[in-house]
């Protein structure tokens, strides 16, 4: 057993290794992974030692079997100052057990069903604005599409002049300048003009009109919808939500749930309409209904193209795995998108390969898209109806095809993986706009 020692990892300087990890975190994990296996310890700057794990074995004692011995809100404090002390994302232990129950209604597949009607419109708008023959990014299409899913179906806002604010004030609150995640001591106000002053503002800003929109739903006594304000404002008993914790809950859910949907649906085209022979079976099966075919077309988009790799946890006692004693305070990087590009778990794991996934599904120990433990992601049932749905509805009315058949880089923004061009598409036909020629261009 190797006490106080950790893995090996690459011998370069920290600075050279922030930086391949910042420019490539996908080349430089699976670098890593070839040369030291599915163990090995990175050196990042700003957060020191970082532990690597990609055993199907390590990564399930730690999400499950060991999990009390993992803090994964201390991995996630660098945003707590967006999403807030009652944020799911901050919580542990019976706090968060009771969050989670409180959330899990709202987000349910069953409740979540009845809002394709709604995101069905939202994505045939956003078609009538796909001009034939034009060239189009789909990754700034489906962040639009998303965020409207999330403030109209999951939020259920009808205020048009809310609606309206919020359509510009959210992507710019998202896209925080990295500087301020990564450099607590950036966070100053520098008498109004750094970053730190000009996040605040924004922040205030959108605070305002969620505050403004639950004080107002409260006061109508709910409006019995099944949007989550609703469903959330409509519980007495112990799991009432104060307005603090509720505006909390609205704004993980901004955080984590929209531009990660977006970005995924992205890859999910930029793969598929780089395999013509999948794109038929995927039209082909939208067309009769076969959503587990779809499914399996997402999920290996999903492996392939992670819009995360690594999620983090930090121990609380001493851990032992591997022949390790490992001390209280490491950090961890669960890393799923390495071990869903794993050699040895997926025959040619670079390859987008549906029948991987159809009809037999793999082992969940060797594919865990949307984590798994008591931090599984909440929002799978959602983000699965709505890929599908948005899929769906473009397949049906439109032909798009790449606008180079070269693959587009994976490139981090943010926390984000994004395809570097946004997936440009060339828009080869648009049935809905040459059936309705009445739409409205912006
Ligand atoms: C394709 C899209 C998505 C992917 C790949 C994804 C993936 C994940 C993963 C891997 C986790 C686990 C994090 C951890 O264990 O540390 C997670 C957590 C979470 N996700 Fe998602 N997610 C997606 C979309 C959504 C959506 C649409 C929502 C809701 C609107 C959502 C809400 C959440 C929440 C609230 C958590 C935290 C759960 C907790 O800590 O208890 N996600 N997500």
């Amino acid at each position: 057993m190797n006490h106080g020692s950790l893995p090996p990892g690459p011998p370069l300087p920290a600075f050279l290794q922030t930086i391949m990890w910042a420019v490539a975190p996908t080349k430089f994990g699976k670098a890593c992974m070839d040369r030291y296996g599915s163990l090995f310890t990175a050196r990042i700057l700003g957060f020191g030692s970082i532990v690597y794990i990609c055993t199907p074995d390590g990564i399930r004692r730690i999400l499950r079997d060991d999990a009390d011995n993992f803090d994964a809100a201390a991995a996630n404090k660098s945003i707590r100052f967006l999403v807030g002390d009652h944020s799911l994302l901050m919580s542990e232990g019976a706090a968060h057990t009771r969050r989670r129950r409180v959330l899990m209604r709202p987000l349910h597949g069953d409740n979540v069903a009845g809002y394709v009607e709604l995101m069905e419109s939202i994505v045939e708008q956003e078609i009538r604005r796909w001009a034939g023959k034009s060239r189009i990014r789909l990754l700034e299409r489906f962040q639009r599409v998303t965020l409207e899913v999330m403030m109209r179906a999951v939020f259920g806002i009808t205020d048009s002049s809310r609606l309206d604010r919020l359509r510009v004030l959210v992507p710019r609150l998202l896209d925080i300048n990295p500087l301020i995640i990564l450099l607590p001591a950036s966070r100053r106000r520098f008498g109004g003009l750094g970053p730190w002053a000009a996040f605040q503002r924004l922040l205030a800003e959108v605070d305002e009109i969620i505050f403004a929109e639950i004080a107002e739903r409260r006061a109508a006594g709910g409006h019995q919808g099944a949007d989550v304000v609703s469903i959330l404002l409509a519980r007495s008993d112990e799991d009432a939500v104060s307005d603090q914790e509720l505006r909390d809950h609205l704004v993980t859910l901004l955080a984590v749930g929209q531009e990660t949907t977006a970005t995924q649906l992205a890859w999910f085209f930029e793969r598929v309409l780089r395999t013509p022979d999948v794109l038929d079976r995927v039209v082909t099966a939208v067309g009769t209904g076969d959503w587990k075919f779809v499914d399996a077309a997402i999920h290996e988009s999903v492996r392939v193209r992670p819009t995360t790799m690594d999620l983090g946890r930090v121990t609380k006692q001493v851990w032992q795995a591997h022949g390790y004693a490992f001390p209280p305070g490491t950090m961890f990087a669960v890393s799923l998108g390495l071990l869903h590009l794993s050699p040895d778990l997926h025959e040619r794991p670079g390859d987008y390969s549906v029948d991987r996934f159809y009809p037999a599904e793999p082992p969940s120990t060797h594919f865990l898209p949307f984590g798994g433990g008591s931090h599984r992601c909440l929002g799978a049932s959602l983000a699965m109806v709505e890929m599908r749905t948005i899929i769906g509805t473009i397949l049906r009315h439109v032909r798009l095809g790449p606008a180079r058949w070269r693959a587009e880089r994976i490139s981090p923004k943010g926390p984000m993986l994004v395809p570097a061009r946004g997936t440009e598409v060339v828009v080869v036909e648009n049935r809905l706009t040459e059936r309705e020629p009445a739409w409205t261009a912006r």
